[in-house]
């Protein structure tokens, strides 16, 4: 009963997950050029490494890591089969490999119609290879020591997986004896276990299968790829610039004289509160990200932070993006504009849940209203640039806050991967 009952919560809850965490119609309405130059650069073929110290620590592979999101409704069933098999996103204990697959198959008809309602499919690996890519181009004029810069997409739940960005590394001339330097770019601004910890698990799993040791090279070093972590990013002063500006533009939409009692409805995806409990750093990140952006505006309007996507039962974190809609709304405040704050470029969460669902169905899709998601942003992108940069300069191979675990961690996988990235020789010329 306990295992029946544990197993339907956890079918509705991650449901939210799932459908937030998915992406691709944008993509099926591009115009034939844009396909050709899509085409074209992911059929570059990347030339092999060249390592010379003598005048450039480059190349360099940056890897944004991600959930990822089905690009078509056919691959609803794998993506939602790879999201209840992560322990470190929903933990099953000893059932998860046949609790999993049963959830998955039992949610893929409603998220097909989620994905079919937002024209097909996610547009996530569309941005995320899209502003990989323009980074690099940045990062090769501010960067030109470590140039040039690779730009590669690794999703934990879709095409491309973690294992086939490696195998793309591998056959490009990173790794395999021959050294090279990656940089594991978090696309999530705030840290949690559940999300970069997970895709750093999975990188930790895939780098010792595919690489274990590949021996030394002449000069004594490591023949594999030297990796180094951008493991979070909540306060970036550019990241918070770019929001600041996509928030005031908003504001413009509303009348003069109503603009500052707007309410701006920060909102990120909820974790459940056992995840919280086991002391997840998240909650506190976000928080930090939305003290800086309305500090950034100069705390000009009344704003409260909100968690959407939690269902079912058991407890999670709130208060809840709709219930807080529709209460303000109840008390006379019908302005209000509602802010993604930890995802980066549009996804499910943003097109079905916050857009169809919350505003389509408050009654006020005239006051109630959503700011645009970061996406093709050159601000934001620019920020990007500016992290890799300040990174890449530091030497550093991840944050402080990164090698200590959750007080309740119990993880063998946590502990594992976070000896190996916090482990990594000082990287070439640092
Ligand atoms: Fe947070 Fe393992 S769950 S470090």
């Amino acid at each position: 009963m306990a295992l029946r009952h544990s197993g339907r919560a956890l079918s509705k809850a991650t449901s939210g997950l799932a459908s937030s965490w998915s992406s691709w119609s944008t993509t099926l309405r591009w115009k034939p050029a844009q396909i050709q130059h899509q085409m074209r650069t992911m059929a570059t073929v990347v030339p092999p490494v060249t390592q010379d110290k003598t005048s450039s620590k480059g190349p360099t592979a940056i890897v944004f890591m991600n959930m990822g999101g089905p690009s078509t409704t056919d691959e609803v069933q794998d993506f939602l089969s790879r999201l209840f098999a992560d322990a470190d996103l929903i933990p099953l204990g000893r059932l998860q490999n046949y609790l999993g697959p049963l959830i998955a198959n039992r949610r893929t008809p409603k998220i097909q119609k989620q994905y079919a309602a937002i024209g097909g499919g996610s547009p996530i690996r569309k941005w995320s290879e899209y502003q990989a890519e323009e980074m690099c181009k940045i990062l090769d004029k501010i960067s030109p020591e470590t140039a040039p810069h690779k730009p590669y997409v690794a999703f934990r739940y879709a095409h491309p997986y973690t294992e086939e960005m490696y195998e793309r590394l591998l056959a490009d001339g990173f790794g395999n004896g021959k050294g090279g330097r990656a940089v594991a770019f978090t696309q999530y601004p705030q840290y949690s276990c559940s999300t970069t910890g997970s895709s750093l698990n999975e990188l930790w799993k895939w780098r010792q299968r595919l690489e274990g040791k590949s021996g030394p090279l002449d000069d004594g070093r490591d023949g594999t790829i030297q990796w180094s972590v951008i493991d979070r990013w909540p306060v970036h002063e550019g990241l918070v610039e770019a929001f600041a500006q996509n928030i005031e533009k908003k504001l413009e939409e509303y009348p003069k004289e109503r603009r500052d009692k707007v309410v701006l409805l920060f909102s990120a995806h909820s974790l459940p509160m056992s995840v919280v409990n086991r002391g997840d750093p998240y909650p506190a990140e976000v928080g930090a990200t939305v003290y800086a952006v309305m500090q950034r505006l100069g705390f000009s309007n009344p704003y409260r932070l909100c968690y959407q996507s939690q269902v079912g039962p058991q407890p999670w974190l709130g208060p809840q993006t709709s219930m807080s809609v529709e209460e303000y709304i109840a008390k006379g405040q019908k302005d209000l504009v509602l802010i993604p704050i930890a995802f980066t470029s549009d996804h499910i969460e943003t097109l079905y849940e916050l857009d169809e669902e919350v505003i389509g169905e408050s009654g006020h899709k005239d006051t109630v209203k959503r700011v645009e998601s970061l996406n093709g942003n050159p601000v934001f992108i620019k920020a990007l640039a500016d992290l890799a940069k300040s990174h890449l300069d530091s030497g550093i191979t991840c944050s402080a806050q990164m090698s200590l675990r959750c007080p309740s961690c119990k993880s063998e996988r946590c502990l594992e991967s976070k000896k190996f990235f916090a482990g990594q020789q000082t990287l070439p010329g640092k």
